[in-house]
């Protein structure tokens, strides 16, 4: 108000001093005047808050700018153009084409102009007059929407009033959450022995990066293909597999790749058939061991009166006792080994040994040879008796020999000591003579 009264007096005062000299300079008043009063006006539009001067969005993002006013009763009976644009950092001002224009005409009108730059499409108003809220909405924030932006609040008075202010935007790719990358795992590959297999090297590589591999820890020398090609896989070829990248800027191991070598069941005897001689009533416990991977399942079968009778087991390994009570007894009894890769089997032909002591020990094979306690018993009698025959016959050939010194004559003497097996196991060979064998020993 003070500065109203001041600007008439001088007005007076102008036109009172100057009214009979030069219109120029009278004009030249009129000038200064409105000058001034557009200065008064621009006070009253207000502009409370704005963006901040950098503002850091992520791609893919949306995006608000947001500004608040205050404008006069007057200066809202007034049309409003709000100009979103380029700014100029320069000239501290919006430049160039718009990209949205906003209008609130006199009659509480709204219209939204937009301008036909590419981010244009994107931005949107998001304002609310009656608040004295102006904003606008980026959507789908792109990388190349970096740049300085900017507003131009214009009353359209006379003289017009605006207000301008800018920002910066800066888009960035959005943090990337470290979980979320996958982590190359260890692996497990089950190969058939004989295939062919190739291992990739799963280490980070740069441009330049050599490659080693190990296997279970150990340089595989000569090895430096990205690709480790395996041949014909054996079983001795199963293990861990590890490759590491060397380069300048940093030597990376790979997870590791479990290679599982599968092959069929082998029963750890020589023999596909195994002749045993067991006493009647004497056990003996008969073993079938096999390899095999994945580990086998074994299972016996008995042949008993033309029926089979099955055991299964578990285990790779794999104990029978066997104690003939009769006959039936004395029969072929089969362990079969099976994995997903295929079986092998074994037959063990149980035949009677005759229960009288052996006065020759034939081809036995002391590995092979097993009793049970029965058979102990027996053989420790065996022994006594044995000892006691020994004795007897000792003395006896001393008495001789002194009888014959008496004489004069020449010595003579023969002992022997006799041994008894409770069992003898005899491995035979193909499957023509085990018949036959068996058929003799039967008969
Ligand atoms: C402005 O900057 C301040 C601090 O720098 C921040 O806390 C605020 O969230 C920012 N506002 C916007 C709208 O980005
Ligand atoms: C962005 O806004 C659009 C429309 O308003 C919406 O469909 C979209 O889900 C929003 N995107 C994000 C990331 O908020
Ligand atoms: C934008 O549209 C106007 C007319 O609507 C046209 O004169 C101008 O060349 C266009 N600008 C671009 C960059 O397409
Ligand atoms: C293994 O790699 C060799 C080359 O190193 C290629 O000739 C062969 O076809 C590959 N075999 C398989 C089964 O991928
Ligand atoms: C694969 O290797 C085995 C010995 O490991 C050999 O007996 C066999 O002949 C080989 N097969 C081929 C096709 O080279
Ligand atoms: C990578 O491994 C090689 C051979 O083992 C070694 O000489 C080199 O120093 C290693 N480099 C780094 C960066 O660890
Ligand atoms: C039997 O299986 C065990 C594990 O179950 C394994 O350690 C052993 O080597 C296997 N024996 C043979 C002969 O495959
Ligand atoms: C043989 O002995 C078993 C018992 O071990 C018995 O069940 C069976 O009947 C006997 N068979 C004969 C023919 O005696």
């Amino acid at each position: 108000m003070l500065d109203h009264s001041i600007t008439f007096t001088m007005r007076v005062f102008h036109a009172q001093r100057l009214k009979k000299s030069t219109y120029p300079l009278f004009l030249c008043v009129v000038l200064l005047l409105t000058l001034e009063e557009v200065v008064n006006k621009a006070n009253a539009l207000q502009m409370i808050t704005q963006p901040n001067k950098t503002i850091v969005s992520f791609i893919g993002s949306n995006q608000t700018f947001s500004w608040n006013f205050v404008l006069t009763e007057e200066e809202k009976a007034k049309v409003l153009i709000v100009t979103f644009g380029h700014w100029s950092k320069e000239y501290s001002m919006v430049l160039g084409d718009h990209l949205v224009i906003f209008v609130h005409d006199s009659i509480a009108n709204e219209r939204v102009y937009k301008g036909n730059a590419s981010i244009a499409r994107r931005l949107n108003w998001v304002g609310d007059m009656a608040r004295g809220f102006v904003a606008f909405q980026l959507t789908d924030v792109q990388a190349r929407d970096s740049s300085d932006y900017g507003i131009r609040f214009r009353v359209d008075s006379f003289p017009p009033e605006t207000e301008e202010s800018g920002f910066t935007l800066s888009v960035q790719d959005p943090p990337s959450i470290p979980t979320r990358t996958p982590e190359p795992q260890d692996i497990t590959i089950k190969i058939v022995e004989g295939d062919v297999l190739n291992i990739t090297c799963r280490a980070l590589m740069y441009g330049h990066s050599s490659v080693s591999w190990l296997k279970d820890k150990k340089l595989i020398e000569n090895e430096d293909e990205k690709t480790l090609f395996l041949g014909n896989v054996s079983r001795s070829q199963a293990g861990e597999y590890i490759c590491v990248s060397l380069s300048p800027y940093g030597n990376h191991s790979s997870p590791v790749t479990t290679v599982d070598v599968l092959y069929p069941p082998k029963i750890q005897t020589g023999d596909e058939q195994v002749l045993v001689e067991l006493l009647r009533g004497h056990s003996m416990p008969l073993t079938c061991i096999a390899s095999g991977n994945p580990s086998p399942v074994l299972s016996w079968h008995r042949q008993r009166d033309g029926i089979s009778e099955t055991f299964k087991n578990p285990w790779n390994s794999s104990s029978l006792v066997v104690t003939p009570i009769n006959d039936t007894d004395f029969t072929s009894y089969t362990c079969i080994a099976t994995n997903k890769m295929g079986s092998d089997q074994v037959t063990f032909i149980l035949k009677e040994k005759a229960d009288k002591p052996a006065s020759e020990s034939g081809t036995q094979d002391p590995g092979q040879t097993r009793m049970s306690g029965q058979g102990h018993s027996s053989l420790v009698m065996y022994i006594f008796v044995g000892a006691g025959v020994a004795v007897l016959a000792v003395s006896l050939v001393m008495a001789y020999v002194c009888w014959r010194k008496q004489r004069g004559n020449s010595k003579n003497c023969c002992t022997r000591g006799i041994e008894r097996d409770g069992a003898e196991r005899i491995p035979i060979g193909p499957q023509d003579e085990d018949t036959k064998t068996a058929e003799s020993l039967q008969a």
